[in-house]
């Protein structure tokens, strides 16, 4: 079998694909493996990564692609070597022989050898069967299952793998583990807070306000950089628990601070109050309504 040999690069660039497919699960074990302590202002998730570690990373992936693309080559140039090595008495029926006549285009160590034997005793209405081998593709899939299962079992039932309901807790647990340590809650949390009406709690809402909001929100709610508290259109909701959560938690991605920090749950639901009794105030200078008129809980 002579053929003239053509630089083909398809096994390289298999070679560097799986490389790559294989690169978001490394990312994501990196991720979790690091979930816990995970900083806020980090790339990927991934803590402590800078823009130079990012760099280093990207560049040594590059230069492993080019070292695995290199060596695919050189192998793949090495190949028609290999077979003439190969093909000497002796060797030519060996397992090497065969893998590399099957990167050569010759597919017999994967389908096995067909001896068209017709097995005379097997005729159903003309209909006549062949005596072949299982295909060895076939075979060595079916051995895999055997071994899969015997490490499946072993796994689950005898060394106390966790199953679904165990991974699903764990899972669980890793998560809760991301949650602010400080007893600062989660922006999920559902609230059921009603709005205070005491005057002195309100006027602590008041200077808590005057402190820390009037600056984007104007002295008497009327809206600055931040909309129009006193009005009846609302952005993300004009029930108490949804103006305690956009305060507690913020809009940071439009300029809106999360307070949960600097302000107590207290001191959230103060000024949550204080600004629910600006509803309908009408300061001067107002700015335009944003957002959904709101019409209370449905
Ligand atoms: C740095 C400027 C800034 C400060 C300080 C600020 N806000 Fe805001 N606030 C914004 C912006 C901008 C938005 C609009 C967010 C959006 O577009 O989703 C907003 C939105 C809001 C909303 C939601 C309004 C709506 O229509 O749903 C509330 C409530 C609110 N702020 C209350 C406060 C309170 C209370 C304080 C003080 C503890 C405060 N803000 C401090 C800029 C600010």
């Amino acid at each position: 079998m002579k053929t003239n040999f053509t630089l083909s690069s398809k096994p390289a660039l298999a070679l560097a694909g799986a490389w790559l497919l294989s690169l978001p699960s490394w990312a994501q074990e990196a991720a979790t493996a690091a979930a816990p302590e995970a900083a806020p202002e980090s790339m990927f998730g991934i803590p402590g990564l800078s823009t130079a570690g990012l760099l280093v990373l990207c560049l040594t992936g590059l230069l492993l692609t080019a070292v695995l693309v290199l060596g695919g080559m050189v192998f793949v140039q090495s190949l028609p070597l290999l077979e003439k090595l190969y093909a000497r008495p002796g060797l030519e029926h060996s397992f090497m022989a065969r893998l590399i006549a099957l990167l050569r285009g010759d597919a017999q160590l994967l389908t096995g050898k067909a001896t068209d034997v017709v097995l005379d005793d097997h005729d159903y209405d003309g209909i006549h069967e062949f005596d072949n081998d299982l295909p060895p593709w076939w075979k060595y899939s079916f051995y895999a299952t055997i071994v899969f299962s015997v490490v499946y079992l072993l796994n689950y039932h005898v060394w106390g793998g966790k199953l679904q309901d165990a991974e699903y807790q764990h899972e669980m647990q890793q998560a809760a583990l991301l949650q602010p340590k400080d007893g600062s809650g989660n922006a999920q949390e559902v609230t059921n807070f009603k709005p205070l009406t005491d005057a002195a709690l309100l006027e602590a809402g008041h200077a808590t306000y005057t402190q820390n909001c009037a600056a984007c929100h104007g002295q008497n709610g009327e809206g600055m950089v931040g909309p129009n508290l006193t009005d009846e259109f609302w952005l993300h909701g004009g029930d108490v628990n949804d103006v305690f959560k956009v305060i507690k938690y913020g809009v940071t991605s439009k300029g809106m601070v999360a307070w949960q920090s600097k302000l107590s749950d207290d001191q959230i639901l103060e000024v949550s109050s204080y600004l629910l009794s600006l509803q309908g105030t009408k300061p001067a200078n107002g700015k335009a309504p944003q957002g959904e008129k709101y019409e209370g809980k449905k």
